[in-house]
């Protein structure tokens, strides 16, 4: 049994933890939208709401979500979004091209169904902007349809489309991923097409926030060299960082659950990293916030490219298992979210349906939740809360140097809440979290389940699923509480 002791930092608040922070990310790719959200006019035995499933929708209106990125992802830099308007018999069937996928894309999911689909689950929409295969011209027509209070033809197509009002999203990236899929540029190139782009959106809708496209260290200081005076043109810099060393989706052992853990906690180090590059180039004198707006577990079996100890299903559809270890995972980054709240502005778990770190699977008329969707959901209480810092007093440190057992904690008018990880892959742990000066009833919600590999399927849908925790006082101002291994708990404390 680990002993370790906690103590959450009232004193020393880091900062709010912004909803960004819990942001989703989906792509036209695989069976994230069509199929895994949308259906359109197929419903079959599924119920629907305006062509999205249901069940899909009100599972991510509870996990919640409330930042959503779309159409990509790769897919951003082939879009048009021109074809995705206007009555769905008339839209064109144009070639999806995402990440090596070729399918029929018939653009029955398009802006005003996304837009519909953010109010519905209360997201805050975030769309990537075509700048592979558009223009400067293309990308501000569509934040000119989308946020323009003015009775332009634009702005009268979206009202004849159905929505009278300026949908008026904030949130616009400049491409994706422009280093690679998104046309392969260097960074000094793609940073002048991004003043230039930037230039012509902020003509547009100057409260716009424009995402320009990072990638590693080098591109990143590349990059902002490059934009070096018209650094005010970028509100946000996207990396991306998926866990690639875990080895196979299920059938790992030991030595890759470790493996993956560390590799999700390494993830803070790149945001550190992301932001003494931008200290530098900026001088401190202008906020750039980091967007870490793709992120999460690929694992082999989902990719042909990468690390790997097991084959990938061919053919790939960027389908994978979802195990308690990547809920784990998730968290293991969610702390380190937490501590970076200062210069992390967003961050988008990829992907919301069925791709990649999926939340959430369905599979014909099932839907079921995955062991990452219930770790986010006992992050909940956390979202829009301030940050505290939790220091590990006692304690077992893991290889990686990570403490075995690792918590975040945050205060909100609804109280203070703590999240408890217990890395450990075979012991349980013995918890004493001291929060000086409290007093009141902890409880909350577990998950754990008997091996790290255990996951959930539509034939077993609740096989992990959260359930009950309460601590016991251990002393003023302290509470004990036993996690079994390889598990994570929310506790909230309700003031005595
Ligand atoms: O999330 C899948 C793909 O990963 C995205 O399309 C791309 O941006 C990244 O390489």
């Amino acid at each position: 049994m680990l002993d370790t002791t906690l103590a959450i930092q009232t004193e020393t608040p880091l900062g709010m933890i912004s909803p960004r922070l819990y942001g989703h990310f989906a792509e036209h790719l695989g069976r994230c939208c069509y199929d895994g959200m949308w259906l359109g006019n197929r419903s079959g035995d599924v119920p629907l709401q305006n062509g999205f499933r249901a069940d899909v929708l009100a599972a991510l209106r509870a996990l919640p979500v409330p930042l959503l990125r779309w159409p990509g992802g790769c897919y951003a830099d082939h879009y048009h979004w021109r074809d995705g308007i206007g009555p769905a018999a008339e839209r064109p069937v144009r070639l999806g091209m995402s990440c090596g996928l070729q399918v029929e894309d018939d653009n029955s999911l398009g802006t005003h169904e996304f837009l519909w689909l953010c109010a519905q689950i209360g997201a805050e929409p975030y769309l990537a902007g075509n700048v592979g295969s558009g223009t400067p011209q293309e990308l501000c027509d569509w934040m000119e349809y989308c946020n323009t209070a003015v009775r332009t033809t634009l702005g009268r197509m979206r009202a004849a489309n159905g929505a009278p009002e300026p949908f008026g999203v904030r949130l616009w990236g400049v491409g994706n991923e422009n280093w690679g899929c998104g046309g392969n540029y260097d960074a000094a190139s793609y940073a002048r097409e991004y003043v230039r782009y930037a230039t012509m959106l902020r003509h547009v809708d100057p409260s716009a926030e424009l995402v320009v496209c990072g990638y590693d260290d080098s591109w990143n200081a590349a990059l902002l060299t490059t934009i070096g005076r018209h650094i005010a043109m970028v509100d946000h810099i996207s990396i991306h960082c998926y866990w690639v060393n875990g080895g196979p989706e299920t059938e790992f052992g030991e030595a890759e659950y470790y493996a993956l853990l560390a590799e999700a906690h390494a993830t803070e180090a790149f945001v550190e990293r992301t932001a003494a590059i931008l200290h530098d180039a900026t001088g401190g004198l202008r906020r750039v916030g980091i967007a870490l707006d793709e992120w999460g577990v690929w694992h082999p079996e989902a990719r042909t490219w990468g690390p790997s100890t097991s084959l990938p299903r061919m053919p790939v559809t960027y389908e994978q298992a979802n195990t308690l270890r990547d809920g784990l995972a998730a968290a293991v980054a969610l702390e380190g979210f937490h501590r970076q709240c200062g210069v992390l502005s967003m961050a988008n778990l990829a992907q919301v349906v069925n791709v990649l770190q999926a939340p959430v699977m369905t599979d014909g008329a099932a839907m079921w939740l995955t062991p990452t969707y219930h770790a986010l959901r006992l992050h909940a209480p956390h979202i829009g809360a301030t940050a505290l810092p939790v220091a590990v007093e006692h304690g077992t440190s893991l290889d990686d140097g990570a403490s075995a057992v690792s918590a975040c904690a945050s205060r909100s008018a609804a109280g203070l809440a703590v999240t408890l990880i217990n890395r450990h892959y075979s012991q349980p742990a013995s918890v004493r979290l001291r929060c000086g000066g409290a007093s009141g009833d902890m409880a909350g919600l577990l998950l754990a389940s008997a091996s790290p590999r255990d996951g959930n399927s539509a034939a077993a849908p609740d096989r992990v699923a959260p359930a009950p925790i309460s601590a016991t006082p251990d002393g003023a101002g302290a509470w004990r509480v036993e996690l079994p291994p390889h598990s994570l708990a929310t506790l909230a404390l309700t003031a005595g």
